[in-house]
């Protein structure tokens, strides 16, 4: 590397007292990187330690230690009568990696070439969530604005105070057993599913459940049945297991068991991943008797059936419907659930119902994958689910998602009138809104980008372009003024363009 002379000034290189890092360590850090950038060139002589401490005002000693760290490392030469000088040769791979636009092209990184795995990623790479405070109809958040945050940091700071040296050494892979606990009484309780803590595996959120459950329940090759439109990630975890994919016929009542049925024997799934209490992204819940047909076919056929009850508490009409798992005998249901939407998404906790003789099976694979969960946060939410404050939380969020369902669906229909329609669902945190015709959508996601909304198109949640049609909106995470305010401006945005 071409490394320009230029005079290096001892006396400017500023040591701070206050710093945490040692004055030693500081000098050293200093000289090492005025030598690494060239600053500090090949031969060039360093004062004595005598003249340096007395430049800097430091003691000897500081100086000594920082001169005997870099000759160790190799930075610098002392020899006997000549004083001590910059190495004349700095190996290559010393000097620091300056900034990508700052290197000569011959030493930008080799562009090496990705695996199969790799490139689909690649394919991805604008899909990485904004972080940040989002924009109105985002979906998939929760009311960040109602969650009781106070309540949680006193219990976050109670939980930090017990942690002892047992906690310190890990967790099960399994999960913290007294969430595990609570968790089981919860699903008894709120979901109907008959469950204990030996069942239950806490999981990084409902997607590393998924992982898990596709590469220990299925062989690369075998086939996954996923409702389309669906779960993008799902079938996208699917793929990158190795797995072939075959999207479901579903109608209002769900997944189309006699077509499922009529399958190829070669097309017909192993695994069939759904979501009954609130079809994603179109919202249907699964009814009763369509429930009881898809175990049957699931029983009959053993086919593993993943439940994925996202929603399924945030339902607003009637009385909530229990989970499907709860209806299951034959021990082939896997329930899935994750605290992303029930609390908030950072907390990163999801986990699986699993059948008691493939729990410890599953455990060991998270253990291999990342090992386990952190022990505050499964604790934290322990206590948050132990003293009720969580069954209280989620009441209070069926109320506002009621509100809120509401507010959009009568500013849209204020506003959009006939050019726009949609169902009220009776359940979910999304709504998804079509045009009347194929122009009028493209004027709405037009107009709903001018507008700063955010929303997503059904487009991407399939693989059948004749079913790609519609905007999903989130409404959970907007109180109503927002909800009001948003709509507005996307209608005027929306006047503005040409349909
Ligand atoms: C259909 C569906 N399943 C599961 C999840 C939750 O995933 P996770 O627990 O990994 O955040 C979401 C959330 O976005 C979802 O939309």
């Amino acid at each position: 590397m071409n490394r320009k002379r230029t005079r290096f000034e001892f006396e400017s290189i500023g040591l701070n007292e206050n710093d945490p890092q040692p004055l030693f360590r500081q000098l050293e850090d200093y000289l090492r990187s005025a030598i690494q950038t060239g600053m500090l060139p090949a031969g060039e002589k360093l004062p004595s330690t005598r003249q340096l401490a007395s430049t800097l005002q430091v003691s000897r000693n500081t100086v000594i230690s920082a001169y005997d760290q870099l000759i160790s490392e190799g930075y610098l030469d002392a020899a006997h009568g000549s004083g001590t000088r910059v190495s004349a040769d700095i190996p290559e791979l010393a000097a620091p990696v300056l900034a990508d636009a700052a290197l000569p092209e011959s030493t930008r990184q080799l562009e090496m070439e990705l695996s199969s795995y790799g490139q689909t990623m690649a394919q991805f790479e604008d899909f990485v969530p904004d972080v940040g405070w989002p924009r109105p109809f985002r979906p998939h958040l929760p009311a960040l604005d109602l969650f009781p945050l106070e309540a949680w940091r006193k219990l976050a700071l109670s939980q930090v105070r017990l942690v002892d040296e047992n906690q310190l050494s890990g967790v099960d892979p399994q999960g913290y057993k007294p969430l595990r606990q609570a968790i089981a009484e919860y699903m008894w309780a709120s979901r109907g599913v008959r469950c204990d803590e030996d069942q239950i595996l806490v999981t990084s959120g409902a997607q590393q459940g998924m992982a898990l459950l596709a590469q220990i329940l299925l062989d690369q090759g075998d086939t996954a049945g996923l409702e389309d439109p669906g779960y993008m990630p799902a079938r996208q975890i699917f793929d990158l297991a190795g797995l072939k994919t075959v999207s479901l016929a579903h109608d209002e009542d769900g997944i189309r068991v006699d077509e499922l049925a009529r399958l190829p024997k070669k097309q017909r799934p192993r695994l069939i991943y759904t979501t009954p209490g609130g079809q994603w992204p179109l919202g249907m819940t699964m009814s009763l008797p369509r429930r009881l047909e898809l175990l049957q076919y699931a029983k009959t056929n053993r086919v593993w059936l993943i439940e994925d009850d996202y929603n399924g508490e945030f339902r607003y009409v009637g009385r909530r419907l229990p989970a499907m798992t709860s209806l299951d005998q034959s021990g082939c249901v896997v329930y899935m659930g994750s605290f992303s939407k029930l609390t908030f998404p950072a907390i990163r906790l999801g986990f699986l119902v699993l059948p008691r003789q493939l729990a410890r099976t599953f455990s060991y694979a998270r253990w291999l994958s990342d090992r386990f969960s952190p022990a505050i946060w499964q604790m934290v939410l322990c206590r948050f689910i132990q003293t009720g404050q969580f069954v209280k939380h989620l009441q209070k969020m069926r109320i506002a998602y009621a509100e809120r369902q509401q507010t959009l669906c009568d500013a849209l229909r204020q506003r959009f009138g006939d050019q726009m329609h949609f169902t009220q669902q009776p359940s979910g945190m999304h709504l998804t809104v079509f045009g009347k015709t194929k122009r009028i959508e493209t004027a709405l996601a037009n107009s709903a980008k001018a507008a700063n909304i955010d929303f997503h198109p059904v487009s991407i949640y399939t693989h059948d372009p004749k079913r790609g049609a519609g905007l999903v909106l989130g409404f959970a995470a907007y109180d109503n003024a927002k909800i009001i305010e948003a709509v507005d401006c996307w209608y005027q945005a929306y006047c503005g363009v040409s349909v």
